[in-house]
């Protein structure tokens, strides 16, 4: 299990945390939570403000099979994978790879990329239906922090099941005051939210042994 920035290729997103607070209201919060395609595909107050393919996922897939030396037949899964956009990535980059992704949203799911879409289920991170040691990889990138904690140590259990020993997942955090304040401005749909040190806790408490990074508002 460590601690290990696996994304640092993606590009920095600027967000203005004090706009956010002043846009947000219960009735916004309570739209994205359903993850429709408001979330994705409406205005900006609502989620991503357009959730499109732009290849930024292109350099995080090297570096994640790189790491992680996995084989050209790798089977793959990406837990919370929205449209698909990594897993796409991962089979331009690894043609002979196996895909799988699972995301709650049956919009997502419904407006995925062609060539991943078969791949994909509409099921949430807390049952994944596949075999223990089932995945050389398991990556879940800022999505289990959007379930309540106790079904969120369910999720991560369940990420740890299936995978035969890599796993990486990323989940909202902070390091400081400022980082914590900053990120309660921000978030829309996160219900489980904590210090670093309080993930690796709570990591160590589900037998998680995975790696992880954090969404960090700085
Ligand atoms: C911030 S988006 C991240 C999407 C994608 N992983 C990415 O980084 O582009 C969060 C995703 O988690 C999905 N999600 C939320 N709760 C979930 C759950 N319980 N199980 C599976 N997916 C979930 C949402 O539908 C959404 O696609």
């Amino acid at each position: 299990m460590s601690e290990i920035n696996l994304l640092e290729e993606m590009p920095y997103t600027k967000r203005n945390y004090d706009a956010r607070e002043a846009e947000k209201t219960p009735e916004i919060v309570a739209i994205a939570k359903k993850f429709g395609e408001e979330f994705f595909d409406g205005e900006r107050k609502y989620g991503y403000g357009g959730y499109r393919y732009d290849g930024r996922w292109k350099p995080v897939v090297r570096k994640l099979c790189e790491h992680y030396k996995l084989p050209s037949d790798a089977r793959i899964l990406d837990v919370g994978c929205g449209k698909g956009f990594m897993l796409h990535d991962f089979k331009e980059y690894m043609p002979d790879c196996e895909v799988a992704g699972v995301d709650v949203s049956q919009y997502a799911i419904h407006h995925a990329m062609e060539s991943v879409q078969p791949f994909l289920l509409n099921t949430s991170a807390e049952s994944l239906p596949y075999a223990d040691n089932s995945f050389d990889l398991v990556i879940s990138i800022n999505t289990i922090h959007n379930l309540p904690v106790e079904r969120l140590k369910v999720a991560l259990k369940e990420i740890q099941r299936v995978s035969k020993g890599h796993s990486f997942v990323t989940l909202d955090a902070w390091r400081n005051e400022k980082e914590k304040e900053n990120l309660y401005k921000w978030v829309l749909t996160a219900e489980t939210m904590m210090a670093v040190e309080d993930w690796e806790t709570l990591f160590r408490e589900v037998g998680y042994t995975g790696d992880y990074w954090w969404f960090i508002a700085n």
